[in-house]
């Protein structure tokens, strides 16, 4: 009887310690949710400050202006638009100062033109806002 009791008790023991183990398996979980909140909260920020675009809308807005010349890949197209996914140009530009550049666009008729082919200021479309061609860059910037 006594040996099943101490049995019994050990038993006991170790399934407090394995509840603590547990324990100390949700407390990790824990820290794990927190360090994805903040991750998200990052991203919210962020976005929240407007300091980088939105790549999916910006990739909308490509997709409806700049593919005409620069294809849908964004690789260029002969004649037209360059590559802007290996562009050393666009990758050494800051986003500010590229949006700058589509603002401004780069005509035929400028010496760091390349092609003898205008780019034209915004890519032809006069409508697309500040906030629009940061989006475009923050899509180019995916592609780079
Ligand atoms: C009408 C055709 C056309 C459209 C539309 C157009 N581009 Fe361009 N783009 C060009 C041409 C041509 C060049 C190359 C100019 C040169 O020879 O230097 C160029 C160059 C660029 C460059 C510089 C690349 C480099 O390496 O020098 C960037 C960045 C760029 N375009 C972004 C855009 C974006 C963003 C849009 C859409 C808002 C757009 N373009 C729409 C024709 C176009």
């Amino acid at each position: 009887m006594r040996r099943s009791l101490i049995v019994l008790l050990v038993l006991v023991a170790v399934i407090a310690a394995a509840c603590g183990g547990s324990g100390g398996g949700n407390a990790g979980g824990g820290s794990a949710t927190t360090v994805a909140t903040t991750a998200a909260g990052g991203d919210g920020g962020s976005g929240g400050s407007g300091g980088s675009g939105d790549a999916a809308n910006g990739e909308k807005l490509y997709q409806g202006t700049c593919v005409a010349c620069h294809g849908p890949d964004a690789k260029g197209i002969t004649g037209l638009g360059k590559d802007l996914t290996t562009s050393e140009f666009a990758k050494g530009l800051s986003d500010e100062e590229l949006v700058a550049f589509i603002e401004t666009g780069r005509p035929a008729s400028d010496p760091a033109n390349t092609t003898g082919v205008d780019m034209p200021p915004k890519g032809g479309n006069p409508s697309l806002s500040d906030d629009d061609l940061l989006d475009i860059v923050a899509y180019l910037r995916t592609l780079e």
